[in-house]
């Protein structure tokens, strides 16, 4: 059975690997991308470093299997990515605005998320200021992992947030819909589902 604790520096390898394993709509996306590492510098690895104390993982006999990662201030966490977190990625990742959206790959449309990090749109903010991502690998899915996690997040910030689903992820909303959270329609593009609790 799996065990919950608070992440730790040794985790991080197991972020990146979990981020890339459940990175399309919930499913692997290694096939998608040459380099591995890319979608965990933007969904996973920051939060590590700016909020290690609102970091919990979910580990079993074969290693760390899940996480939940957030902050409790969207703004200062962007403020923060945007001073410390993405000047150094932008040195390793090419920026990819240049190629047409139609041929861009899902490498190229991360890169151009480093170079231009979209902002959370106020009223998502003004729901709840903190948010959070929540990933299993498998073999933990389906089993009581991703609620106990979210139990624990959400104590740990208050039991007041929002989070932000890639649209085609409808298992992922119908977990969260399940445990509790409600969406925020009509905000942003139709491709991210905003979602908010407490
Ligand atoms: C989405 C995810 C976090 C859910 O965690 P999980 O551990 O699989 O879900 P749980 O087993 O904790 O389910 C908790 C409850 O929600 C229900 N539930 C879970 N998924 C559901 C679904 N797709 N539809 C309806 N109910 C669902 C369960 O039946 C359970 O209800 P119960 O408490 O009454 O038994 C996990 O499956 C996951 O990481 N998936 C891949 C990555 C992903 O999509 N992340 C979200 C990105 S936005």
């Amino acid at each position: 059975m799996a065990r919950i604790r608070p992440y730790a520096a040794a985790d991080l390898p197991a972020l990146y690997e979990i981020c890339l394993k459940t990175g399309d709509n919930g499913a692997d996306a290694t096939h998608l991308y040459a380099d591995h590492r890319i979608i965990g510098e933007i969904f996973a690895a920051p939060y590590a470093a700016f909020h290690p104390d609102y970091a919990f993982v979910a580990e079993d006999d074969e290693g760390v299997a899940g996480y939940v990662l957030g902050t409790p201030d969207t703004r200062a966490f962007e403020a923060r990515c945007a001073s410390d977190w993405w000047p150094p990625l932008r040195e390793r990742y090419a920026d990819a605005a240049g190629v047409p959206a139609a041929r861009r790959t899902r490498e190229q449309w991360d890169a151009c998320y480093i170079h231009h990090p979209p902002a959370v749109p106020q009223p998502v903010v003004d729901a709840a200021p903190a948010h959070l991502h929540i990933d299993l690998l498998p073999r933990l899915q389906g089993r009581g992992v991703g609620k106990a996690l979210m139990d624990t997040w959400l104590a740990r910030a208050g039991g007041h947030a929002h989070l932000g689903c890639q649209a085609p992820n409808l298992r992922a909303q119908r977990f969260y819909e399940a445990y509790g959270w409600r969406r925020i329609e009509g905000v942003g593009p139709k491709s991210v589902v905003w979602m908010t609790i407490g």
